[in-house]
């Protein structure tokens, strides 16, 4: 029989937005709240801690920046699909995170008059990437880490790997977790539920992200009942490190970078020109195919053919007093130093703008869960995220998220019972059936063509017949996955099973994906269609809500909100 632990709160995910929440939810309630912190790494290891370029904040209103400029930025980028309201919101609460993590001893990098320093960065009209040089996601969640250690009401559960979440007649009821360290299936039963878990972006091959980040709470919000919105916009970085793919920031470009192609040209200057280098990532991520395609990039290894990040004419000191991180990655991954040689990039998958659906408040549609960070949508980026707005969301939305929590469990809402038979059901389905799958497949091979298949069929340019090819294989592929072989049969640390698991969310996360962005024929943002080249806002100003059912995803829309700004011609 599973073990059962009781909490008030689970927090599903330690990333920035999960100890964000958590720091919220002790402080506001006077370390009275008790919760779970779930992790499938070290709370520590949370792929938060590679965010690198910064967090954006207007600090400089009435000096050339202000509110209602970081919002026309951040709605303009997201190519008019943002919510109006979510963004005003959002650009409000940002200098509030950034004084807050101030106070908090984040050593935020600085001018020589003692002021924070902040850079520009893509999209953005004024410098407002507030950075720790190019390590500003290690020291937010240093400094998150180092305030919840002043608290003491909380229970870490760390290696433990999240396989459903459990929920009835529209309520939460728990989570089940596998403890990876002796195998057991633990069930978590509390009152209410942030999903932090981040995103999804080791479905593809060529991708920043860390090897953990496998959309695990997007799967299990969706087989939930939950609705992705909008999952078919992905964002690409313009400057992925080839052949690894591990980011090599924005902020490089905020620091002066330049792009060339082989030729040794500028070539942002004919895709927009007056924002050159630091344009949006959508349309530099294009750009820079564009150009590979037309014969001016450099060849590279295994099809990732490149362009070069040039940042030879900014000197040693300003790279090693601002992009350290930069330098050092480029050295010891590519034997290169970007003081005197410049970089091959190329296009990278990077963040998906879509996630679970939520409210303003973080609320999703099932009561007692919340969802904040890259696993939500919160719709705050619409089909274009501008770079630094994610860590920002993180913090706005673990604190608005965090708050809502602490109401909630104010007013003493019921611990309710788990459904009859729930957790015997998922006991089985785990060890019963998938520890003991014997068939010939290698889980390994597929979630290798699974990758293939998403950077080939969903790329920074797409069509609808091939992304048709692409669900097809994706198809065979989870039939395929139906007769795999789970080769470790034991209980402790066995990574065969939590991998498998893993697969299978990738697998749930690429059928929704697909089905959401073979619909949308327009292109807009992130999802640019070569068969249909324009944004249709007659057809397309929506939100797509993808619902999970046994034959297959449901597609439904809903508004967009606006309350300001209409939709113009997006031209940089
Ligand atoms: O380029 C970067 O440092 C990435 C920032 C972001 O995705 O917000």
């Amino acid at each position: 029989m599973a073990q059962v632990a009781t909490h008030d709160v689970i927090i599903l995910g330690t990333g920035l937005a999960g100890l964000r929440a958590a720091v919220e939810i002790a402080r506001q309630s006077g370390d009275k709240i008790n919760m779970a912190l779930v992790s499938k790494v070290q709370l520590m290891r949370a792929h938060s801690v590679c965010a690198e370029g910064g967090t954006a904040a207007v600090l400089r209103e009435g000096e050339g920046d202000s509110f209602d400029l970081h919002a026309w930025d951040s709605l303009k980028g997201s190519d008019f699909l943002a919510d109006q309201d979510v963004i005003d919101v959002f650009v409000h609460k940002c200098p509030e995170e950034i004084h807050l993590l101030d106070s908090w001893g984040l050593p935020w990098s600085r001018r020589d008059d003692g002021r924070i320093l902040q850079r520009p960065f893509g999209g953005h009209s004024y410098p407002r990437a507030t950075m720790a040089a190019d390590k500003t996601g290690f020291f937010e969640m240093q400094t998150l880490y180092d305030e919840l250690m002043r608290y003491t009401n909380f229970t870490r559960y760390e290696e433990v790997f999240a396989t459903s979440i459990i929920a009835e007649d529209g309520t939460f009821r728990g989570l089940t977790i596998i403890d990876m360290a002796s195998g057991e299936l633990i069930t978590l039963r509390a009152r209410a539920m942030l999903i932090s878990s981040g995103g999804l972006g080791t479905l593809y091959g060529f991708t920043t992200y860390s090897q953990t980040v496998s959309g695990d709470g997007q799967a299990m919000a969706y087989r939930a009942g939950m609705a992705l919105e909008d999952p078919e916009f992905v964002q690409f970085h313009p400057t992925g490190l080839v052949p690894s793919g591990i980011l090599m920031t924005e902020g490089c470009r905020g620091e002066g970078g330049y792009l060339r192609n082989k030729d040794g040209d500028r070539f942002m200057s004919k895709y927009a020109p007056s924002k050159m280098e630091l344009g949006p990532r959508d349309i530099i991520s294009r750009s820079e195919i564009t150009e590979i395609l037309e014969g001016r990039g450099f060849k590279g290894p295994k099809g990732l053919d490149y362009i070069h990040l040039d940042m030879t004419h900014l000197g040693a000191d300003r790279i090693n007093h601002a992009l350290p991180l930069i330098r050092e990655v480029c050295m010891k991954f590519n034997g290169l130093d970007p003081i005197t040689t410049p970089i091959p990039v190329r296009a990278v998958a990077h963040y998906s703008m879509g996630g679970v659906e939520c409210d303003i408040t973080g609320a999703c549609k099932v009561k007692g869960i919340w969802a904040a960070g890259e696993v939500a949508c919160v719709s705050l980026h619409g089909a274009n995220r501008l770079g630094t707005n994610s860590t920002a969301e993180c913090l706005v939305w673990g604190g608005i998220s965090g708050a809502e929590i602490v109401k909630f469990i104010d007013k003493n809402p019921p611990l309710l019972d788990l459904p009859k038979g729930r957790v015997e059901a998922e006991e089985k389905r785990i060890f019963g059936v998938l520890l003991n799958k014997n068939g010939e497949q290698n889980p390994y091979q597929i979630r290798r063509e699974l990758r293939e298949a998403v950077d080939e069929h969903l790329g920074v340019f797409r069509t609808g017949d091939e992304m048709k090819a692409g669900w097809e294989k994706v198809k065979k592929l989870s039939a395929r996955f139906e007769k795999i072989k789970v080769t470790d049969k034991g209980r402790v640390y066995n990574s065969n099973l939590i991998n498998v698991l893993e697969i299978q969310n990738l697998l749930d996360q690429a059928h929704a994906f697909m089905a959401a962005a073979i619909a949308r024929e327009e292109s807009r943002g992130a999802h640019a269609r070569r068969d249909f080249p324009t944004r249709d806002d007659e057809k397309w100003l929506k939100h797509t809500l993808v619902y999970y059912t046994p034959d297959g995803p449901k597609l439904d829309y809903k508004p967009v909100t606006m309350t300001k700004w209409k939709p113009v011609e997006r031209k940089y």
